[in-house]
């Protein structure tokens, strides 16, 4: 036998037994989007290494080691997209989507990353993402929450997670803590891990991130940022917490969020659980003032979040908040040779009569115990056998229904639909 090829490390094929989960997401993501205005937006999955360089950041753990970066045929340089904001800005530029005006939008769909895979945690992983353009006051930070917590909502998972808050505030102004904190850990350079010894110099406020124990110990004196906000910063953040506050939502301050990205300014939030393991953080976003114009367009101020679906499913089927779903309504079985002739065209006047019906074909010979086992495993309401000049109608999953008979297929539809005879 032929050797058998594999699927590529961390990255996942959706069995048909998981994608009802899959679409379940999916729908209530499009429906809440939808009712807060939001539109969807679709980019290529491939884009100029350059445009991932120049917004996520050179000195960022994507862009130093997990893109997926080759040269095309052309010799240009490709990278599969790590993320998806790069993207919807790059697209918003290119097609005067953001010049002078506000635009809400998402978009859901894979990302690559070359990390090293574990649970919540894959090379290739799905997104759902939200970004809103032009508009710079804390109303729209809230919103973009609030669309968040509706979704916890709607999933029944609100209890699961919790918001965490921060404010990166002004470049200037965290320009200046970059420097405070780096003096700061210069002095105490000998107790830090390896890692943060690194960025002191290249991405210092990253060190905040850390996961050493002796490094948190050591940032426990460390100077604070929101020392260092600057007035009008100070001011959002505010004006965003009070929004929350009216709206009930609950969130922490988190001093030592900072973000992987660096495109972000002001507000960023984390919605993280504790369910998950290492990887609790479901959803992560933020305000992103200078990117758009970073990028080659007018200024605009833009902030969004990004949720991952593998980490939302596995959150959701931990708290067994995913539906049990159904594939087949009708199971048709013929009784004979003469009406397997006439099983697929019974099958297509089944679809025809009601629109969405889900109707199994039998196929095969076996007998009808056989087929009537079939049947009961597809999960079928009904099984319709096609007898010589009428049709038998069994109820699988309500014994206690007696079976009925009936002469023509709109009959048929009438007793599967349960309307009355
Ligand atoms: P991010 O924090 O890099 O932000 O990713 C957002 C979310 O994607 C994470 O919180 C996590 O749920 C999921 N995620 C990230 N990497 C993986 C992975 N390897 N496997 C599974 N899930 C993963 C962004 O990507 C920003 N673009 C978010 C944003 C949008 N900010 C503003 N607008």
């Amino acid at each position: 036998m032929a050797k058998t090829i594999q699927a590529i490390r961390g990255m996942n094929d959706i069995l048909p037994d998981q994608s009802p989960a899959w679409q379940f997401v999916e729908g209530v993501l499009r429906q809440v989007a939808a009712s807060y205005t939001y539109q969807e937006i679709r980019m290529p999955v491939l884009e100029s290494t350059d445009l991932f360089k120049r917004s996520i950041g050179e000195v960022t753990d994507i862009v130093e080691k997990e893109m997926y970066t080759f040269d095309d045929r052309n010799g240009d340089s490709l990278t599969l997209r790590p993320e998806g904001t790069a993207s919807c800005v790059r697209a918003g530029n290119e097609h005067g989507l953001l010049y002078n005006q506000t635009q809400r939008l998402w978009y859901m769909g894979p990302m690559f990353r070359h990390e090293r895979p574990q649970k919540g945690r894959y090379r290739q992983f799905h997104q759902f993402g939200i970004e809103a353009f032009g508009m710079e006051g804390p109303d729209i930070d809230a919103e973009v929450i609030l669309l968040s917590a509706r979704l916890w909502q709607q999933f029944g998972i609100s209890d699961q997670v919790e918001l965490q808050l921060n404010s990166l505030a002004s470049n200037e102004a965290r320009a200046r803590y970059r420097d405070a904190l780096r003096e700061f850990l210069r002095a105490h350079e000998d107790q830090l891990d390896e890692d943060s010894k690194r960025r002191l110099d290249t991405n210092v406020l990253r060190v905040l991130d850390s996961k050493s124990p002796e490094t948190q110990q050591v940032l426990e004196n460390a100077p604070k940022l929101s020392e260092y906000w600057d007035d009008e910063s100070r001011a959002h953040f505010d004006g965003l917490c009070q929004r929350l506050d009216a709206a009930g939502i609950k969130y922490v301050l988190n001093e030592r969020l900072v973000r992987g990205l660096d495109y972000y300014n002001r507000t960023v939030f984390e919605w993280v659980t504790t369910e998950l393991g290492a990887q609790g953080t479901v959803c992560a976003g933020g305000r992103y003032d200078g990117l758009v114009e970073q990028l080659g367009g007018k200024a605009t101020p833009a902030v969004g979040f990004a949720m991952g679906i593998e980490r939302l499913v596995l959150l959701l089927a931990s708290q067994d908040k995913i539906p049990a779903t159904q594939t087949v309504d009708v199971y048709v079985i013929a009784l004979n040779e003469a009406a397997e002739l006439k099983a697929p065209a019974v099958a297509e006047q089944l679809r025809n009569e009601q629109q969405g019906l889900r109707v199994q074909l039998h196929s095969g010979s076996q007998n009808m115990k056989k087929k009537l086992a079939k049947a009961d495993k597809s999960g079928a309401e009904y099984a319709v056998i096609i007898r010589d000049d009428d049709f038998e109608i069994k109820h699988l999953r309500d014994r206690d229904q007696v079976d009925r008979s009936a002469a023509t297929i709109a009959d048929v539809i009438t007793l599967v639909a349960n309307k009355e005879a």
